[in-house]
């Protein structure tokens, strides 16, 4: 026994590879019980888990071609590095696009372009494009809010993302002159780095509930006061990657700090209820509404991911009735992201954004409601075209989320649910979260936002127009079948968008509620 001991430094290495081989193939068939293919085919076996783990990256790498993934594909990935980075975004050569597909749209463009005179905002800054409504002004509420951007960051809880993600994400809208959503997780100091801020709560009431998982009105007012950085706050109906389902927050994953942040117990599973406990119909939704903005003060909207018509309609009536209603309405796809949803949900609740939308805005417009609300749309809008589709239909401001996300380094990774994203935007993992340079990233997303802004207005004085708020349904077409090849938009959705009350950018700039200036309407008739 001695003798074998002291002979194991003089053993070739290929018998360590050997042993270490023999003790896999020992755990495989003898002590591992989960994986059959392990057990059956030892050592192996372990190729194809690896194999199938690199399989989505060594596709994106070398298999897939520049239009076929999803959700994102290689060309608008790239065009999203590239702007972050103020690279050449350009391609050459003509599009590689099939104009003829089905759903491909055309922006049509005007025989004389807009030409920007000198001294209008947009010849001093090619990115100012702010929000032709004003949040809030219909309802007279205390803080009126235009927004400075009409493309802001979509809500993104501090928990689904990491704290260095949300703090670049906050300082690049700052650059930026966006506004953030801080998604369901609450408000924490990641958020608060001088950008405009919208506050977003959903069922769970995080940063904003009461020990028992109710909504706390006084919890709601002291965050509004304690942090003038607040512009408008949203209320979570539902959103399009997984309308009405509920969740829960792992005990495990509530570190101190995120109980702090959320209002919850440490270490102990915290549930989302599918459904909210503050109010249960629409009325009483419309009573809630009116109770935080008369409480706040500050413009008050829903999020919903569009299916069923019914509520909404009935909402829409008691507009009417009663004078009241939402200050704001985002209407987010069933393309829509997340942190984590089951693949049905994801794949099939709820509408694509165009259906959705469509179908939504409609119910309005047949109330002649559609002046009183500044309508959001967020499902892979941020992209000039689309976004200018968008704006054709009725859209004032456009969210997004992954786009936003990809701008400060997202790999598409789709590891947002298990806490490994390689790129430490979607984890909790301290390592992983270390590469990203909030500095950087922060320019990142500044320099993808301002370069959107910079292409829609480009797109939008092509089409003749000042502002993307004059785009019609008839500026665009879609391709729909082989027989009646393309359409406008007003022919396929079947309606045509209410004029927005837009008289010149100049007129936005000079406007005392741009960027939430102002902290009192009674300023201003
Ligand atoms: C990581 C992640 C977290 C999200 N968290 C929320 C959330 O807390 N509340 C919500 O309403 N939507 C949430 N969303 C949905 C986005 O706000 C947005 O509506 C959706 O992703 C569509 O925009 P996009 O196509 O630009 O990503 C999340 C999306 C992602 C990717």
């Amino acid at each position: 026994m001695n003798n074998f001991i002291d002979n194991i430094p003089s053993l070739p290495w290929w018998t360590w590879i050997f042993l270490f081989l023999f003790l896999v193939a020992i755990w495989d068939i003898f002590i591992q019980r989960r994986h059959t293919i392990k057990h059956n085919f030892p050592i192996v076996g372990h190729l194809r888990y690896w194999l199938e783990s690199i399989g989505p990256e060594m596709r994106q790498y070398f298999v897939a071609n520049n239009r076929e993934e999803l959700p994102f594909n290689r060309i608008e990935r790239g065009w999203i590095y590239a702007s972050a980075k103020k690279e050449n975004n350009y391609e050459g050569f003509g599009s590689d696009r099939d104009l003829y597909a089905h759903q491909h749209i055309f922006i049509k463009n005007r025989m004389m372009a807009f030409s920007v005179p000198e001294g209008h905002p947009n010849a001093i800054e090619p990115t100012f494009v702010p929000c032709a409504k004003v949040m809030g002004l219909y309802n007279k509420r205390k803080k009126p809010f235009r927004p400075s951007s009409v493309v802001n960051v979509s809500a993104m809880s501090f928990g689904s993302l990491s704290a260095a993600a949300v703090e670049a994400m906050n300082k690049g809208v700052k650059k930026a002159q966006a506004y953030h959503n801080t998604g369901e997780g609450g408000l924490s100091s990641y958020h608060k780095h001088g950008g405009n801020i919208v506050f977003h709560f959903g069922t769970g009431y995080f940063g904003v509930r009461t020990p028992d998982g109710n909504f706390s009105m006084e919890k709601m007012k002291k965050l509004v006061e304690d942090n003038p950085c607040i512009k408008a706050i949203e209320i979570k109906l539902s959103q399009g990657a997984k309308p009405g389902k509920g969740g829960v927050l792992p005990g495990a994953k509530i570190t101190p700090e995120l109980a702090e942040i959320r209002g919850v117990e440490v270490g102990k599973d915290v549930l989302s209820p599918a459904t909210h406990k503050a109010f249960s119909n629409v009325q009483e939704l419309l009573a809630f509404i009116e109770d935080i903005a008369n409480e706040t003060g500050l413009p008050v909207g829903i999020k919903g991911a569009i299916g069923k018509l019914d509520q909404w309609e009935e909402l829409a009536d008691l507009m009417l009735a009663t004078g009241k209603g939402p200050d704001f309405i985002t209407v987010d796809g069933g393309e829509g992201g997340t942190g984590a949803a089951p693949p049905s949900f994801a794949d099939h609740v709820s509408l694509p954004w165009v259906y959705g939308f469509s179908s939504l805005y409609k119910v309005f417009l047949n109330r002649n409601l559609t002046d009183r609300i500044v309508f959001i749309g967020s499902g892979k809008l941020g992209f000039p075209a689309k976004a200018a589709m968008a704006f054709a239909m009725g859209v004032d401001c456009i969210n997004v989320a992954r786009e936003a996300m990809m701008s400060i380094g997202c790999i598409q990774a789709q590891a947002c649910h298990n806490n490994t994203c390689p790129t430490g935007i979607a984890t909790q993992n301290k390592w992983l979260q270390k590469g990203i340079d909030i500095p950087l990233k922060s320019d990142r997303l500044a320099q993808y936002f301002n370069t959107f802004k910079k292409e829609l207005l480009e797109i939008t004085h092509a089409a003749g127009y000042e502002h993307p708020s004059q785009f019609t349904m008839d500026d665009v077409q879609v391709n729909v079948d082989d027989n009646d090849l393309n359409r406008s938009l007003a022919s396929t959705y079947g309606y045509n968008k209410v004029k927005v009350a837009f008289t010149s950018v100049q007129d936005l700039k000079d406007c005392s509620y741009l960027g939430g200036k102002i902290e009192d309407n009674t300023l201003k008739a």
